[in-house]
Formats: structure tokens, C-alpha cells, sequence
């Protein structure tokens, strides 16, 4: 009798067991499902490589922050729409048809073309433009009057807020010091003569006019203020105190950029070409953006091809425009100890 009631107790402890750890696993397994989600999520976050997320800010549904950010996309693309002088909604805040995105290709996502995903990461920043410590609007604004030849928009404006917003989108998987690789532009070997102003035009005839145009002025949309090309000079383009007027700048834009269609995997061009064609580019008639000896506070950190004076050296203006660049480099370098590179 004993031994079959110890035998029956034995029995109901061991299932009662079984039922415990039954329960427990499955517990475990509803539990671990849960979290492990929120787990896998996050770490796909932190993985997800800033330059092959989802930028397509059309995927967004239409929650009011949202929205903001997909008006910064539309602003950023079709710039003379919203905002430029043929707008007609009284909002003309710049001064010619550009588009952000005609210099920022792929609406500032594609990879040495001044590509903007992680920018917010990298303001505040110092600016030798303006000696001093500069906000990411600052930064806008920079472009605003410069790049579109324009007037600064006001801070916490509708404008400004939605182009801070949509770079906050394109920031979201960059990391803390924003520096993602295709940040800005390639590097350029930097021929020691200086351009030859007669190569240059005939390159740009032989690659470029077939869009831009033979007068550079670049073909317009149809019915629409913008372009399907836009203008390399000319009233309707860049001015000449913008970043892409120096001929530097310039010719590291091309060589990932242009002809229409390259990138930094698959150039065109060669570094002396693309020297040529941006010096004759920047030879041609620009606005002239007024104040400008106002710019670099501190002279000795302007870059050795702001096409305008003053300088603090005496090299002519000529050659900060068409160089050769290295004796002006070589004079930085020696005499203040700063290394130039545009
Ligand atoms: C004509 C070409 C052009 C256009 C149009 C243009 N930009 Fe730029 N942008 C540049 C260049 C060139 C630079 C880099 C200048 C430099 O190296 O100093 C730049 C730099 C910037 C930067 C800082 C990037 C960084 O990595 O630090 C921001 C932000 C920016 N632009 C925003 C805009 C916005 C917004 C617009 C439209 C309102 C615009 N840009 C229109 C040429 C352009
Ligand atoms: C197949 C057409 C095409 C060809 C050829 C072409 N471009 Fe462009 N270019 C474009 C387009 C389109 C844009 C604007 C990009 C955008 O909005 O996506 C542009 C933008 C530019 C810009 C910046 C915006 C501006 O107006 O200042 C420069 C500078 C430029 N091109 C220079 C050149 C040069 C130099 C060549 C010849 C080596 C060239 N392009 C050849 C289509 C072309």
C-alpha cells in the first residue's frame, strides 16, 4: 500500500512538474517572442546603412510632421515653384529658377553630388564664410543667397521649417558626427597651369550643350517655372559668390556629376577636363551678389578659388579664378601654416 501511494504521489509530482515547465517555456516563448521583436528592430536600426535607407518621402503617410516633410521634399525639388521669382503666390524668395535639387541631385541623397543625408549631424558648424559658429538654417539661408541668388528665408517660417524637417528625415540613420561616406564632394587632382580657357569650350560643346544648351542657358519646363536643364551661367543662374562659382568646387561637382547620368563609380571625365570646363563656366557672365568683401571676416580662410577679392595675398584675382592654385596654396602653407584644399 505504502510503496503504490508513494508510487501515485511520485507519479502526480513529476506531471505536476512537467505541467510547471510546460507552462514556463510556453511563458518563456510569449514573452521572448515580445521583446525579441522590439530587440531585432532596434538592432535592424542601428545596422540600417544611411545610404541605402528609404528616402522616398512619398511612402510617408500624411501625419501633420509628415506632411512637413514631404512640403521640404516638394520646396527642395521644385524650388521655383514654391518659391521662386515666377512663383505667383508672393512668396519670391529666390532670385532665379534653380532647384536645390539641380545641384543636390536626387533630392540631396546621392553621394558626392553636396549630398545632404547626416547634414544636421555636422551643425552647428563653424564657417569661415562667416567666422563664426553657424546654425543648419544659417547654412539654408547660405544657399538661399548664393545658389539662388536670393534673399534669406525667416527662420521659423513655413519654408525653413520644412526644409530643416526633411533633412531631419534624410539625418535619421546617420551617425552622431554626420559624417556618411559621399559627404560633399570628390577630391580632384588640381592641375599645376592654369585653365586652358579654350579646351574648356570645346568640351563643353562636345558634352555639355546637348542639354544645357549652347549658350548655357539650359531649357525650361514647360509651362512650369524651373528646368529640365538647368542654366551654368547667365542672369537665371548661381551667382558668382556661391560655392559652385568656384572653379574648384566646380570641377569636383562634374567629375561625380556630369554629364547628367555619372557618379563616382562611373566618371567621364578626367580631373584636367572637368578643370577646363568649370573654369570656362565660371569665365561666363553671373549675377554679381552685392557685399561681398564682407565674406571671410578672418581672409586667410578663404578658399584660393573665391573668384572675388579681397585676399590676403597678392596673387592677381585672375588667377584665384583660373589659377595655377598650387603657388597660392604653397603661399598658405608656408607663411600661415593653413593646407588649402579649394
Ligand atoms: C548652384 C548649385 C547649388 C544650389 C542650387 C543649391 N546648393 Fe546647397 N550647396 C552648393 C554647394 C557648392 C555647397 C558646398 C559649398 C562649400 O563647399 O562651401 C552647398 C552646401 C549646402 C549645404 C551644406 C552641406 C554640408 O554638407 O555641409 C546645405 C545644407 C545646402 N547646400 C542646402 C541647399 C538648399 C536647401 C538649397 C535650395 C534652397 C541649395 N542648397 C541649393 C550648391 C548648391
Ligand atoms: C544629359 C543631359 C546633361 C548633360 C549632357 C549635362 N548635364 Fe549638367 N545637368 C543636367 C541636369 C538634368 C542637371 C540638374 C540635375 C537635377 O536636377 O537632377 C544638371 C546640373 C548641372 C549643374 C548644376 C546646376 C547648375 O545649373 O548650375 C552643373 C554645374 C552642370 N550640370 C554642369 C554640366 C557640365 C559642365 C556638363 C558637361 C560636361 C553637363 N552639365 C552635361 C543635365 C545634363
Amino acid at each position: 500500500m505504502r510503496t503504490s501511494n508513494q508510487k501515485r504521489n511520485l507519479t502526480l509530482l513529476v506531471a505536476f512538474a512537467i505541467i510547471v515547465v510546460i507552462c514556463m517555456i510556453a511563458l518563456f516563448f510569449l514573452l521572448s517572442r515580445t521583446s525579441g521583436d522590439q530587440e531585432y528592430e532596434e538592432v535592424e536600426q542601428e545596422m540600417k546603412d544611411p545610404l541605402s535607407a528609404n528616402y522616398d518621402s512619398f511612402d510617408l503617410d500624411d501625419s501633420p510632421a509628415n506632411q512637413q516633410i514631404k512640403y521640404g521634399y516638394e520646396l527642395f525639388t521644385k524650388t521655383a515653384q514654391y518659391i521662386g521669382p515666377e512663383n505667383g503666390r508672393n512668396k519670391a524668395y529666390s532670385g532665379n529658377n534653380l532647384a536645390c535639387n539641380n545641384c543636390h541631385l536626387d533630392a540631396g541623397t546621392k553621394p558626392y553630388s553636396g549630398m545632404l543625408i547626416g547634414v544636421i549631424n555636422r551643425f552647428p558648424q563653424y564657417r569661415g564664410r562667416e567666422d563664426k559658429t553657424g546654425s543648419i538654417e544659417e547654412r539654408i539661408n547660405g544657399c538661399m543667397e548664393r545658389s539662388m541668388n536670393g534673399e534669406a528665408l525667416a527662420e521659423d517660417g513655413k519654408e525653413m521649417k520644412a526644409f530643416v524637417s526633411y533633412l531631419k528625415w534624410l539625418n535619421r540613420y546617420a551617425p552622431e558626427d554626420g559624417k556618411v561616406e559621399g559627404v560633399g564632394y570628390t577630391q580632384i587632382e588640381i592641375p599645376s597651369r592654369p585653365v586652358d580657357l579654350k579646351k574648356g569650350e570645346k568640351l563643353f560643346v562636345a558634352k555639355c550643350v546637348a542639354c544645357h544648351g549652347p549658350e548655357g542657358k539650359g531649357v525650361s519646363l514647360n509651362n512650369l517655372p524651373g528646368y529640365l536643364y538647368p542654366p551654368l551661367w547667365g542672369e537665371d543662374s548661381y551667382n558668382n559668390g556661391a560655392g559652385m562659382a568656384r572653379v574648384i568646387t566646380a570641377a569636383q561637382f562634374m567629375k561625380t556629376n556630369m554629364p547628367f547620368g555619372v557618379s563616382f563609380e562611373n566618371p567621364l571625365l578626367t580631373d584636367e577636363e572637368c578643370y577646363d570646363i568649370a573654369g570656362y563656366i565660371n569665365q561666363q557672365p553671373r549675377p554679381v551678389k552685392k557685399e561681398l568683401e564682407k565674406d571671410f571676416p578672418d581672409l586667410k580662410r578663404k578658399p584660393v578659388s573665391a573668384p572675388y577679392p579681397p585676399y590676403a595675398d597678392t596673387f592677381s584675382v585672375k588667377q584665384h579664378q583660373i589659377g595655377p592654385f598650387q603657388p597660392i596654396m604653397d603661399f598658405y602653407k608656408e607663411k600661415y601654416g593653413i593646407t588649402k584644399t579649394k
